[in-house]
């Protein structure tokens, strides 16, 4: 069953296959959570290739949130143009403000004081403190949700198991390096527990996986019928 050796497999693999993105810091640096915020807010609803060049040009142009929260709204929306839901730009600078602000200028470490600030919700405000903070929270997107689900054979469809999937992924969660079993998650979701063909002769969690010995894995998540 997954635990412990679970959590350990998956980080091994995460040290030597880890993504080379933009927004992770070298193994064992501090994360700036600026850029982890920023990162997060543009993953929201755009696919990694797609951030990239965007998330470069507002490095470029506002290395931190001072400058950010410097900026006019229209210059914020000029530069998010293309990524489309402009909600995110709005907040993202709305965001940058109330960091500023209320916080001077660094963003809280947990996540209920994330989860106050413009635009963050459950999942960000997990990811932030997780990446960025090493606190222990557990972010769930639709990577990870899929990967829990397979793992634990989990029988119960989304939307209703997302609480379940939750608890279920917290058990999993390292005190030690939240923030790159996160990140692992998100990659091994990305890349090896895909959501048609998963590699599971690949898989570094494979052996503990119950999806994957009841020869179901790519059947899971189950979902309601819409
Ligand atoms: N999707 C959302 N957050 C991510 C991250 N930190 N790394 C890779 N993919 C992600």
């Amino acid at each position: 069953p997954a635990g412990p050796d679970t959590t350990a497999a998956l980080l091994d693999w995460y040290d030597s296959e880890r993504r080379e993105l933009p927004w992770r810091s070298p193994p064992g640096r501090k994360a700036d959570p600026y850029r982890v915020w920023l990162s997060e807010i543009m993953l929201q609803q755009t696919t990694v290739k797609a951030v990239i060049p965007y998330y470069r040009e507002f490095l470029r142009a506002w290395p931190n949130v001072r400058a950010l929260a410097a900026a006019s709204l229209d210059e914020v929306l000029t530069k998010w143009a293309g990524l489309g839901y402009y909600s995110r730009a709005r907040n993202l600078h709305k965001c940058a403000i109330a960091i500023v602000e209320e916080h001077g200028g660094r963003f809280p470490r947990s996540e209920a004081a994330l989860r106050k600030l413009p635009g963050i919700g459950p999942y960000t405000a997990a990811a932030i403190a997780a990446i960025a903070f090493n606190e222990e929270a557990t972010p769930v997107d639709g990577n990870i949700e899929r990967v829990i689900a397979r793992l634990f054979a989990l029988r119960l469809p989304l939307p209703a198991a997302k609480s379940e999937i939750k608890r279920l992924a917290s058990t999993l969660v390292p005190s030690d390096r939240p923030g790159d079993f996160a990140q692992a998650m998100m990659d091994l979701g990305a890349t090896v527990c895909t959501p048609k063909r998963p590699s599971c002769l690949m898989c570094p969690i494979q052996p503990d996986c119950h999806g994957y010995a009841k020869g179901m894995a790519e059947s899971l998540p189950l979902k309601l019928a819409k």
